[in-house]
């Protein structure tokens, strides 16, 4: 008996994806407290049948059964490659195994990459061309690059006859449950944190992606993970808003301490900038998730972060979380350093070396020997005033 569940979407339109309930790491990296999906879309046109995107390795089996609810795999005429990354892409030797005719399509890059990755001989596979379109008989693919969206080869793959855009990791979320937007929540909160982990970094190219597909009628965007928004419009505003870089007049607040100094100096500061009405995030390193810390990166305007020194240097979870701030490219306009320190001061200097070549202007770094005294105290209370003063200007 085939008990697999598949959903449709629209006359033709299938999801045969995958949950992966238990992941909880990403890119050995980005943790998945809510697990994620994988989600691949199977379009029945009345001559040609496309499947777009597969699953993660070890999921094939079940993408297989969900196809075989809905026809034979031997019948898939195309296998669109949106994105080579394997947690799309991993099943394509698996799927070309089912059906000898399966060509693969994707973007110039992306069928070299398949060759790569996934030996797919070039005989076997079509580059499509940005705006190129492939009928399969009432229902016509349109591709359109989106280049680093994650990966250089990127595109997006637009169903015209019923306006669904399938954008791969664009627009998606790592959560395992729920199959539409609408049966979520807080969605938007699950899919700025995953903003802030994938998207942040490649603002730009979002932004040239979305001013694409600005006057595309969607009715739908269908993501390779999280659930399949049924109500665009919602996260197309926030994708606009993020992608433009607009910030809050928030602060994040990222510190480790060892015996509280630098610990006294945060809150000292936390509360000077809540006080001048600056709304704070406040994450210890020693304890924090990494996706929660990069949800708040994304609308914060200036960042503080508190360090002590420790074996000659700037403590090293304060080392890594500053060098991921670099990578992640939030839209920090303004930073400030708070560091305890035993026996040299060091770790402003380390974190202006790292942050060095951004745009972010760092309006003050103080440096307590010990735990902070009053005069220091001051100190943090006036450099806090004058953060939330270049916040409050934007
Ligand atoms: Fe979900 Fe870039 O892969």
């Amino acid at each position: 008996m085939n008990w697999r569940n598949v959903n449709k979407l629209s006359e033709g339109v299938y999801w045969v994806g995958a949950r992966d309930w238990n992941r909880r790491l990403f890119d050995a990296l980005i943790p998945l407290p809510k697990g994620t999906s994988y989600n691949a879309y199977l379009v029945v046109g009345e001559e040609k049948k496309a499947l777009i995107d597969t699953v993660n390795p070890g999921f094939e089996t079940e993408l297989e059964e969900k196809i075989r609810k809905i026809m034979d795999p031997a019948e898939i005429d195309y296998l669109v490659m949106n994105h080579a990354e394997p947690d799309h892409a991993g099943a394509i030797p698996f799927v070309t195994g089912l059906s000898d005719k399966a060509r693969l399509v994707a973007t110039e890059k992306g069928v070299k990459m398949s060759q790569v990755f996934y030996n797919v001989p070039g005989e076997k596979a079509k580059a499509v061309r940005d705006g190129e379109t492939i009928d399969l008989g009432g229902k016509t693919l349109r591709f359109i690059e989106a280049p680093m969206l994650h990966w250089p080869e990127t595109m997006f793959t637009y169903l015209e006859e019923d306006g669904i855009l399938f954008p791969c990791d664009f627009f998606g979320s790592h959560l395992a449950k729920a199959t539409y937007d609408d049966e979520v929540e807080d969605l938007l909160v699950d899919a700025q944190r995953y903003w802030g982990e994938i998207m942040m970094p490649f603002s730009g190219m979002a932004k040239r992606s979305l001013d694409k597909i600005k006057d595309l009628k969607i009715n739908m965007i269908a993501p390779s993970h999280g659930p399949i928004y049924r109500s665009p419009q919602r996260i197309r505003n926030a994708y606009s808003k993020w992608a433009n870089g607009e910030t809050k007049q928030k602060a994040i607040i990222i510190y480790v301490s060892m015996w509280k100094s630098t610990e006294k100096m945060v809150q000292v500061m936390s509360d000077t900038l809540s006080s001048e009405g600056i709304e704070i995030a406040l994450y210890n390193l020693a304890s924090s998730d990494l996706g929660d810390l990069a949800k708040d990166l994304v609308d914060s305007r200036a960042i503080v972060l508190g360090a002590p020194t420790v074996l000659g240097g700037a403590h090293p979870l304060a080392v890594y979380a500053t060098y991921l701030v670099k990578a992640l490219k939030p839209p920090l306009k303004y930073a400030a350093v708070l560091s305890s320190y035993g026996w040299g001061g060091v770790v402003s200097r380390q974190v202006q070396e790292t942050l060095g070549s951004s745009k972010i202007e760092i309006i003050g770094a103080l440096e307590v020997n010990g735990p902070p005294k009053e005069g220091d105290i001051s100190r943090i209370v006036e450099l806090g005033r004058a953060l939330a003063g270049k916040i409050k200007a934007g």
